[in-house]
């Protein structure tokens, strides 16, 4: 291993779920980073010394008094590219986000200079209690990077949000981070209102025009935002999805419902994105009671009529002075030349543009897209996952707050 190979502290705090820490510790030595395990001591009832220094190749750092004259409290945080806290308790991240340095660990983490990553793992009441999330915003708002738990099953038999995300995307997240040189709070003290899913205009109190979004897309646009520091909205049209940690929901479903909690929402926003399918148009009359068929009588047609569009409404009023506004296009056919078009007519600043049909995007994790700019530039993002193409959003965001 070279000199030079980056230094990643792995702290591991007192959760089941640090035998996963293991397989984290393998990527991060396998791709050649220098890796100090700073295990606390209830994250050794779970897994072991023996495991961690094999792994590792090096001691484990478990006490704050064993090796006093190399000073290892203030050097191990010191001399770190990188700090991961994987699994993060929530005892963990309330110790972190006061200041508390009673273990060898928190001393790291209040020494520690370089960019942190916490990858928490607790039970769904443990993580959504508010103690828990003001001690998450806190550490976000300070600049620490608190992944969103996964949601699945938990310990024993229970399922829900809280399992630790899995190690293949932690070790993304800080590769991630180590060749961005921690930039990833380049969002914060941002305030960015997100819409993701799609509108439902009903036809009587049974039946609605929908569409097929399924809200993945701008879940992950305000997850990732969260994650990078800023402070989120999400407006949520339908989603099925569980809420994202740290982020404010506002639940609609109508595109007029929409229009109004995005006008409430944009007047303090520095950023906004229309991720959401919105229905250009809704049914002219609502019937109150279900529609009944009548044998022999043909069905009344729908009769239609235009939603007022919101993007181009925001583009032209804009809230406050830079605003920056994004749109989405879902595309089947000219996709390119279409978006040109659309980003002209809607006066945004950014167009994210996606192929829909024959199964791409829609209800999918994956997403390729172009990224318009009405400065004329055009950004091709290859297919990967929702998060990656959210990211590659923000960055565009990001180069134009300024
Ligand atoms: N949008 C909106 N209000 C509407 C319709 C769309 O704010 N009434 C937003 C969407 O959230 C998205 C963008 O506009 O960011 C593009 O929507 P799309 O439906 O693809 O574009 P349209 O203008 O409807 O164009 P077309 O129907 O020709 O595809």
């Amino acid at each position: 291993m070279s000199a030079s190979a980056p230094r990643v502290v792995l702290g591991v705090s007192g959760g089941i779920a640090a035998y996963k820490a293991c397989e984290l510790l393998r990527r991060l030595t396998e791709s050649g980073h220098r890796v100090t395990v700073v295990p606390t001591a209830a994250a050794m009832h779970f897994v072991g010394e023996a495991t961690w220094a094999a792994l590792s190749g090096r001691p484990a750092a478990t006490e704050t008094w064993e090796t006093v004259h190399e000073v290892p409290h203030v050097r191990i945080g010191q001399n770190a590219d990188l700090v991961v806290v994987a699994p993060a308790t929530a005892d963990l991240m309330a110790k972190a986000a006061h200041g508390l340095a009673d273990d060898l660990l928190t001393n790291t983490l209040l020494t520690a200079r370089c960019p942190v990553v916490f990858a928490p793992a607790m039970h769904t009441e443990m993580w959504e209690h508010p103690a828990t999330q003001e001690n998450v915003a806190t550490l976000r708002r300070r600049g620490a990077i608190v992944l969103e738990p996964a949601v699945g099953r938990l310990t024993g038999v229970d399922t829900g949000k809280g399992r630790l995300p899995d190690p293949s995307e932690i070790f993304e997240v800080c590769r991630r981070v180590l060749a961005r040189g921690g930039l990833d709070t380049d969002l914060a003290g941002r305030h960015v209102v997100v819409s993701a899913g799609g509108t439902r205009e009903p036809l009587d109190p049974v039946r609605f025009l929908g569409n097929l979004s399924s809200g993945k897309q701008g879940y992950a646009l305000a997850a990732t935002a969260a994650a990078r520091g800023a402070r989120v909205t999400l407006l949520s049209a339908n989603a099925e999805l569980p809420d994202p940690a740290g982020v404010d929901v506002v639940r609609v479903s109508t595109a007029l419902q929409l229009r109004e909690a995005a006008l409430k929402a944009v007047v303090d926003a520095d950023v906004v994105v229309m991720a959401a399918a919105v229905a250009d148009f809704r049914p002219a009359e609502y019937a109150t009671g279900k529609i009944k068929k009548v044998e022999g009588v043909d069905p009344a047609p729908v009769a239609l009529v235009r939603n007022p569009d919101i993007l181009a409404e925001i583009s032209a009023h804009r809230a406050r002075p830079g605003q920056l506004v994004v749109g989405f296009a879902a595309e089947t056919d000219d996709v390119l030349a279409n978006g040109r078009a659309k980003l002209a007519r809607k006066g945004c600043d950014l167009l994210v543009v996606n192929e829909v049909g024959g199964g791409k995007a829609f209800g999918q994790d994956t997403n390729a897209a172009v990224v318009l700019g009405a400065d004329g530039t055009e950004v091709t993002i290859p297919d990967g996952p929702k998060e990656s193409l959210a990211d590659a959003v923000w960055d565009e965001v990001a180069a134009r707050l300024g």
